[in-house]
């Protein structure tokens, strides 16, 4: 009951801090949001990457998957935390570790191809961990691209992933276009809708210049994340308007009534703030994934944070060569990065391009030595390694 209780404090807790002081016009606001994931200044210490990839290797080889599994995850969960995602870092190995001991995810199934053709391929995904059948699919998308030119594949039978920036870091490290999304358990409420129809569907897309600068764009397509609501409510503030509806279906500004709705906003909020071009993000999010997968889709898949039954999550994945087009677009896309980076400015700070924020945080990790987790997560971390008869993760000074 004990570690019952940590878990879902921590995963509360994690989900409050990383969703805080988000403002997407602002990078102080930004990076502010995803420092405030990890320890005030009073607490020192730090976990290097390795170290954090060690820990979640060892949890997930205890819970029965093979060593590499165990590191696909633990690589991936780590990544998340590096770019200042926390909520969809290390703190959710332990949802991963609980549905593998409730027999709902296989820790030792295999993707598996059901249909190949040339430059498409449908996956059965087998149940396995969301990140094994991720990994997979991008893997074989990459490896058609360079033979076709495109690759294109999309999964059924697949688990929660993490974060779509992962897969598309994938294609792009190989010179591609990557592009990836995922359904989820509904949450958000469809313009004119009073009930949770799709879920915050994210999706990634990002090219590299090749010169060092990037576009990678990952984001959910609803107008925040329940954690949001979460913290105002420990804030004891309103919520803006746009971010989520009531029990009775209309727009609410107060906190407890969102969260205990979860019924999200649309990305952009309501009708008139054109919210039903995040629904459309949403629901194409969804024909990528759920309908032409043949997976759950919509409002079928379960809900969130139940294990009731196997969620059977779609996901799609692309590459692309940008080679296979024009010449010089890698050279155009650094010219328009830089040409937008240049803009006049209203305030202080610069105009950014998507994953911006994610590179200043790891710049403050690198600098610091390693990730800064938050007292309470790095308490549960310890719990769960005694729960789990693993090493506890070692911390060690942060650099000056
Ligand atoms: N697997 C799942 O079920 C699931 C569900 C939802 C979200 N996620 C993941 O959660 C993570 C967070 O999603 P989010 O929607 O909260 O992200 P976010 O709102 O923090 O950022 C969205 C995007 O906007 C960019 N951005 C931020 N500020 C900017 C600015 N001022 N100018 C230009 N670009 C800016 C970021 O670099 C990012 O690409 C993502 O990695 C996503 O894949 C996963």
């Amino acid at each position: 009951m004990l570690i019952i209780f940590h878990r879902a404090t921590l995963s509360r807790f994690c989900e409050l801090l990383t969703s805080s002081l988000s403002s997407r016009a602002c990078i102080v606001a930004t990076v502010n949001r995803m420092m405030s994931t990890g320890c005030q200044d009073h607490d020192q210490k730090v976990v290097s990457k390795d170290e954090v990839i060690r820990f979640i290797q060892d949890c997930m080889c205890k819970a029965g998957t093979t060593l590499e599994d165990a590191y696909a995850v633990g690589h991936h969960l780590m990544t998340a935390d590096y770019r200042g995602h926390f909520s969809h870092g290390m703190n959710r190995m332990q949802m991963y570790v609980k549905d593998i001991e409730n027999r709902i995810t296989d820790p030792a199934a295999r993707p598996q191809i059901v249909t190949d053709f040339q430059a498409i391929a449908l996956v059965d995904g087998k149940n396995a961990l969301g990140q094994v059948v991720g990994k997979y699919c991008m893997e074989l998308a990459v490896e058609k691209a360079k033979k076709f030119g495109i690759g294109m594949v999309a999964a059924r039978g697949s688990n929660h992933f993490g974060i779509c920036g992962y897969y598309t870091m994938m294609a792009m490290e190989q010179g591609l276009i990557g592009f990836n999304c995922t359904n989820t358990s509904p949450l958000m409420a469809p313009t004119r809708s009073v009930k949770a129809g799709l879920g915050t569907n994210p999706l990634s897309l990002g090219m590299s210049t090749g010169d060092g600068d990037e576009f990678l764009l990952d984001m959910a397509t609803t107008a925040v994340a329940l954690g949001k609501i979460e913290l105002a409510i420990r804030k004891g503030e309103d919520i803006p308007e746009g971010w989520a509806l009531g029990s009775d279906g209309e727009v609410t500004r107060d906190a407890e009534e969102a969260f205990n709705a979860s019924l999200l906003m649309p990305l952009g909020g309501s009708e008139c703030n054109s919210g039903y071009k995040g629904y459309g993000l949403g629901l194409m999010v969804e024909v990528l994934c759920g309908i032409l997968t043949g997976s759950q889709f919509g409002p079928n898949i379960r809900a969130w944070k139940t294990n009731d039954r196997v969620a059977n999550l779609g996901q799609c994945f692309m590459a692309i060569n940008p080679e296979a087009f024009a010449c010089g677009s890698k050279e155009r896309l650094s010219t328009l990065l830089k040409q937008l980076r240049d803009l006049p400015v209203a305030g202080e700070e610069p105009v950014l391009i998507a994953g911006d924020p994610e590179r200043s945080h790891m710049r403050k990790v690198d600098g610091e030595g390693g990730i800064t987790y938050h007292p309470n997560q790095l308490k549960a971390s310890e719990e769960f390694a005694k729960h789990m008869g693993v090493r506890p993760m070692k911390l060690v000074p942060k650099s000056v």
